[in-house]
């Protein structure tokens, strides 16, 4: 039997987060459905606004925190009474307006990677039962972020997210030559970030590990390691509930393991995806001469001198099908998927 999981105010009846992925991947459908089935489901902001109906070609930030809003509704119509919220890249321009906008959308949770969310507690401070969620990939991160949190703040995360560079899909917190190496220790970094816990501040925050956890062996596994719940990403792509369009998730169904591997993102970077069409991701944006129109993220290569590719419709593009020119990110074990099937069958086989 495992144990339900405490998130600040919010006790989870699985101890399992559906990880935030953007572009569009985790919006309102597959938030409500996994909240349904009494998992955490987090509506991922990156590019929210693009294919949301809601964008006209000139007012994306104003797009972007209602198309946030609106799939957060979406996902409560699902799940009224779920644990539903967001996750939020610090690296967004409109990072600070985002978080606002998660609140305003009835957010419980916010979790936030790539980058180190120190001043999240401030842009929270009037919606004190919204729980506070870092990703980090190492000790010191997490370090960094409780020190601040609790010296300036007087708050400590309502959980830790610890990613492991090695299989999780999307953006890495981690050096691109570190990666594979074997250096890293995914359950030693997860005991010692809760040990941490205890030691400096005599709490008791649940440490969710990430990255490669694809059937119940993989969850088993992570609580054994002593973490205290899972978030889970890639496992939720081949799901009818996921807001991808069906060529994504066929991208998933086809994949060998040898077709995933990392880029380097403009937003400087690593990161795992489907790597066949490296070519034809760059070429797409040489061939339509599009200049960086969103200026989506606050530090990008793309937006500052044109190299590499334009992420956010690289993934944009994926999303709504066109897997020739489109990003497709994924964890390592995404290659493991072999059908659509649904967020219920899939919580029934991890905790049924
Ligand atoms: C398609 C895709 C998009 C992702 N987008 C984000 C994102 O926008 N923000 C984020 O913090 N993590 C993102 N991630 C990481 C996931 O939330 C999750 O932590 C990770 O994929 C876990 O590994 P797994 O896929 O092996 O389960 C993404 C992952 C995938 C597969």
């Amino acid at each position: 039997m495992t144990q339900p999981l405490r998130i600040g105010k919010h006790l989870v009846r699985y101890p399992l987060i559906q990880g935030g992925m953007g572009v569009r991947i985790s919006a309102g459908s597959l938030a409500g459905h996994v909240a349904k089935c009494g998992g955490v489901g987090l509506v991922a902001a990156p590019g929210i606004a693009l294919n949301s109906g809601l964008y006209n070609g000139r007012n994306y930030f104003q797009a972007d925190a209602a198309a946030f809003k609106a799939e957060l509704a979406k996902a409560y119509e699902i799940a009224p009474d779920g644990i539903i919220g967001v996750n939020v890249m610090v690296a967004l321009s409109d990072y600070e307006q985002l978080v606002k906008a998660a609140i305003e959308g009835g957010a419980k949770v916010i979790v936030c990677g790539a980058g180190l969310p120190m001043n999240l507690p401030e842009l929270t401070a009037h919606a004190p039962d919204v729980a506070l969620v870092p990703i980090v990939s190492s000790l010191r991160a997490a370090q960094l972020i409780a020190k601040k949190w609790h010296k300036t703040f007087h708050r400590l995360p309502d959980a830790v997210v610890v990613e492991d560079p090695d299989t999780a899909g999307g953006h890495l917190g981690e050096k691109l030559e570190h990666i594979g190496t074997g250096e890293y220790d995914q359950y030693a970094t997860v005991r010692q970030v809760k040990e941490f816990f205890r030691n400096e501040f005599d709490a008791e925050i649940p440490i969710i590990a990430a990255g490669g956890i694809w059937d119940r062996a993989d969850l088993e596994h992570a609580l054994a390691e002593g973490a205290d719940g899972v978030q889970m990403g890639s496992r939720f792509v081949c799901t009818e509930e996921c807001d991808a369009d069906d060529a994504f998730k066929q991208k998933y169904l086809e994949c060998r393991q040898e077709d995933i591997g990392l880029i380097m993102s403009p937003a400087g970077l690593p990161g795992r995806a489907i790597i066949t069409n490296q070519e034809e991701i760059r070429q797409y944006d040489l061939d339509h001469h599009t200049p960086c129109r969103l200026g989506c993220l606050k530090k990008c290569t793309y937006k500052e001198t044109g190299e590499r590719f334009c992420i956010v419709s690289a993934l944009d593009r994926a999303q709504r099908g066109d897997t020739e020119t489109g990003l497709v990110f994924c964890g390592s074990n995404a290659w493991k998927a072999d059908r659509i099937t649904t967020v219920q069958a899939i919580f029934d086989e991890l905790f049924g």
